[in-house]
């Protein structure tokens, strides 16, 4: 690769939960390199993410990971110009081995120090492949542990206009998928069994959240679908898979794209965008497509690869916070509960 005086290249770090990841970005938007190395097969036999072996893997991976970020973008070391590195919100201990080899690379080289909210890197996965977008516009964060309603007033600057009062959207996935026998993890797979049943077949609630309308409760419909699948057997019905799937998938749908686009133009945003492990759903994506082009608003989706966890999306992230003068100090800490 050929670096031009005026380009700016992000090697950004990412390792908050069971995916390993480095990739090297150019002036915020184009991704030179993207490597994720993913854990899940590995948790895939207890049901769920182990932190203590995700920590162990990430240390064990966590160089070779780099090194091809490194090389896949045909940049050295020397030309980097930022180092940015998720901090929070995530597994502590998988958190710790990112930030202590972001800033051990910093201190050996000399490159600055960028740390990057794990939730502003997913929503900045969507400048990624859309050139045109800029803030402000409201983003949707759907993942295993977060369900954000999110006005972008600028980079990295956000406000927080409703949150889940309970299960995070990706979570409920993931419970519902483990009830129904399909695993870890329970996105992908109710996404797929959903394609082959009804979502009209079984009607689950729609929950509302009574002092916020933007707010999200997830726990209900987990528990509505958990009685369900106990009042089959207890009367020894067969229980449809695809048609529970289906119909827990849409309910899900349904709220999301009902209190993100109410809020779209209740706020007087034209643009809308999603991000998080769950905005790689093909119904949500399907619906959200739908319901944007009858309202007139401009919908932004990242493709699903940079949806869930990779390092691209921090290096966006980094980038904006680079350019603004945000660097930090071998002090920098992980925080597992960090705060948008
Ligand atoms: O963003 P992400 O990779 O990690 C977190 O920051 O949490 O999100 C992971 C979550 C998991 O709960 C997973 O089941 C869900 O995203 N997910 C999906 C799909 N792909 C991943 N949920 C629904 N449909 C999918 N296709
Ligand atoms: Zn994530």
């Amino acid at each position: 690769m050929r670096k031009q005086t005026e380009d700016r290249l992000i090697l950004a770090i990412e390792s908050s939960c069971d995916e390993t990841a480095a990739a090297v970005v150019r002036n915020g938007r184009e991704i030179l390199s993207n490597v994720i190395y993913s854990q899940i097969a590995l948790h895939t036999q207890f049901g769920g993410v182990v932190p203590e072996i995700a920590s162990r893997k990430h240390i064990e991976k966590i160089n070779q990971v780099i090194e091809q970020a490194l090389q896949d973008a045909d940049v050295t070391l020397q030309e980097i110009d930022g180092i940015a590195v998720t901090y929070g919100p995530g597994l502590v201990g998988a958190l710790l081995v990112g930030v202590a080899e972001a800033k051990a690379i910093s201190f050996a080289t000399g490159i600055p120090l960028v740390g990057v909210h794990h939730i502003s890197g997913h929503i900045s996965a969507n400048y990624i492949e859309h050139p045109d977008l800029e803030p402000p516009f409201v983003c949707l964060v759907a993942s295993g542990g977060h369900s954000h309603l999110v006005v972008v007033k600028d980079y990295g600057e956000y406000e927080i206009i409703g949150r889940t009062r309970d299960d995070a959207a990706g979570e409920a996935f993931d419970k519902v998928a483990r009830a129904i026998g399909l695993g870890y993890p329970g996105g992908p797979k109710i996404d797929k069994l959903a394609k082959e049943g009804n979502p009209e077949a079984i009607h689950f609630p729609r929950a509302k959240v009574a002092e916020n309308e933007y707010d999200f409760s997830f726990s209900g419909l987990k528990s509505a679908v958990l009685n369900y699948l106990n009042s089959c057997q207890m009367k020894g019905e067969e229980v449809n898979r695809a048609d529970v799937a289906a119909s827990f998938q849409k309910s899900v749908t349904d709220v999301l794209v009902e209190h993100s686009l109410h809020a779209v133009k209740a706020f007087g945003f034209h643009k809308f965008a999603i991000a998080g492990g769950v905005a790689s759903n093909s119904s949500l994506r399907a619906a959200f497509e739908t319901e944007c082009a009858k309202r007139g608003i401009e919908f932004y989706h990242p493709s699903p690869i940079y949806c869930t966890d990779n390092a691209a999306m921090i290096g966006v992230a980094g980038y904006y916070e680079y350019k603004k003068g945000v660097r930090h100090g071998f002090d920098l800490n992980a925080v597992p509960n960090l705060q948008l």
